[in-house]
This record gives structure tokens, C-alpha cells and sequence, in this order.
């Protein structure tokens, strides 16, 4: 959609990478797409990734975790703490490394937040909503000390996805935005936070998010 020559995508699971490599290449032929088996919270492996694109003029830190919705009491010491491990460790990471290879003007930082960081808290997201909230106060701090990147804490919206079904399957308090293919009349929901990032990116427009470069 933004027109990049190259876009290098992560994760843990490269068939999951190579299908999404596939579906971008045919839509943007002009387009290429790396991909790199990372799994964010793995140091070495964020720093590798990073060093062989070698510049990077938009970074989207997306992978979250949301670990098993159940009451504090019933809740498992490793998945509970995994949340802070990818939602918060996997974003210093991953930042760190964009920081030594973003762009020298005009970078960009979209971080995956989410509103229920901010809203009140609900009975079995405990870790969910502390660990986002944890991030999401990362980057802001990342956005102080560096003026000259842009740095977005950006809500997607509430969507099936795995994650988003997990929440469903446990009676998700939130309530749910419709989006079954990615036409925009269907999913304007969805697209709206994608607009407004993209928008907010624009340079000129820095100066709604309080930057003056
Ligand atoms: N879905 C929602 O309603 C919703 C609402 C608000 C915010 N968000 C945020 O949006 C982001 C995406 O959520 P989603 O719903 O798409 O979640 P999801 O369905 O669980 O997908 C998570 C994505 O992150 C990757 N990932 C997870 N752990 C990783 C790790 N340790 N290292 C590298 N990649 C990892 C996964 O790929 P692999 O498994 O292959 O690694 C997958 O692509 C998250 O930050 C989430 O908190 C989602």
C-alpha cells in the first residue's frame, strides 16, 4: 500500500512467513519481501535480522502474547510472566536493534498497543493488560529520547485473530470489530488505525503528534 521496495517480515514460524512473502510479492510485484525465523525475545536473533536489511525506515513491532485468560489464583507462573517476555522484552529488542539501523531522517516506530492497556481492569487479563501497559510506556519513553523518529502506540481494533479468539472463547469484555476480508466497505474498523498510522507516519504531519522536525 506504501509503495516500499522491500518490506523484512518475522516470526517464529517461516511457513506462516513464506505465505505472507507469497500473498505480498503477487498483489505488489514490485515489491520484495524478506523473511527472517526470529523469535523477538531471542536476542541474537533480532540483532541478526537487523543487521543483514542493515536500514530500516519503518519498523511495526506487532508479536504479542496473551497468556491463558484465568483468575490470578489459577494462573501458571511461566505463561503468566511470557507475556511480559514477548510484550515487553521482545519489543526492547526488537527496537534496539531498529535504533542502530533506522534511517537517519524520517524513521518511523508503529508500536501494536492495545486499548485495554488503558481501560479499566477486567477479571483474568491481568497479565495482558499489565504487560501491554508495560510496553506501551516503553515506547514512549524510545519517542523522548529520540525526537528525530516518529513513534506511534497504535490500537488495531478488536479482531478475530488467534489471539482475538482467545479472548472471544473466555467471553472477551471487548467488543468485537467485524472484518472478514480486507474490503475496506467491510473492514473500515479494522483499516481505520492502518490509515491513521500511515497517515500520522507522513512527515508533514508530525506536527499532530507534537514534533516539530
Ligand atoms: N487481535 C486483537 O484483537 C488485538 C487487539 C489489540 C491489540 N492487539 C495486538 O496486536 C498484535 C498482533 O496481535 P494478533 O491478534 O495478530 O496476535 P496473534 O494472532 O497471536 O499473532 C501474533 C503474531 O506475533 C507473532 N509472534 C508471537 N510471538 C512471537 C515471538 N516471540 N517472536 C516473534 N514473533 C512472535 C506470531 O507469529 P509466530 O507465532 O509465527 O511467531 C504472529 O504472527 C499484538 O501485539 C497484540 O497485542 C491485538
Amino acid at each position: 500500500m506504501a509503495h516500499a521496495s522491500t518490506i523484512a517480515i518475522s516470526g517464529r514460524t517461516e511457513k506462516t512467513l513464506l505465505a505472507t512473502k507469497k500473498a505480498v510479492e503477487s498483489s505488489f510485484p514490485e515489491t520484495k519481501v524478506l523473511t527472517f525465523v526470529a523469535d523477538s525475545t531471542d536476542e541474537k536473533a533480532v540483532d541478526a535480522a537487523f543487521q543483514t536489511v542493515g536500514h530500516v525506515d519503518v519498523l511495526v513491532n506487532n508479536a504479542g502474547f496473551m497468556a491463558e485468560l484465568v483468575p490470578v489464583s489459577e494462573s501458571e507462573p511461566a505463561n503468566w510472566w511470557k507475556a511480559f517476555e514477548v510484550n515487553v522484552l521482545g519489543g526492547y529488542f526488537v527496537t534496539r536493534a531498529f535504533l542502530r539501523v533506522a534511517a537517519p531522517k524520517d524513521a518511523v516506530l508503529i508500536n501494536l498497543t492495545t486499548g485495554a492497556a488503558h481501560l479499566s481492569s477486567y477479571p483474568k487479563y491481568s497479565s495482558y493488560q499489565a504487560s501491554k501497559l508495560a510496553g506501551t510506556k516503553f515506547f514512549e519513553g524510545v519517542a523522548v529520547e529520540n525526537p528525530g523518529i516518529r513513534v506511534l502506540n497504535v490500537h488495531p481494533g478488536v479482531v478475530e485473530t488467534l489471539m482475538g479468539r482467545k479472548g472471544l472463547d473466555a467471553g472477551s469484555p471487548f467488543p468485537i470489530d467485524e472484518g472478514e476480508s480486507l474490503v475496506f466497505a467491510i473492514s473500515f474498523p479494522i483499516l481505520l488505525p492502518v490509515f491513521c498510522a500511515q497517515l500520522l507516519s507522513f512527515p508533514s504531519l508530525s506536527i499532530l503528534l507534537g514534533y516539530t522536525t
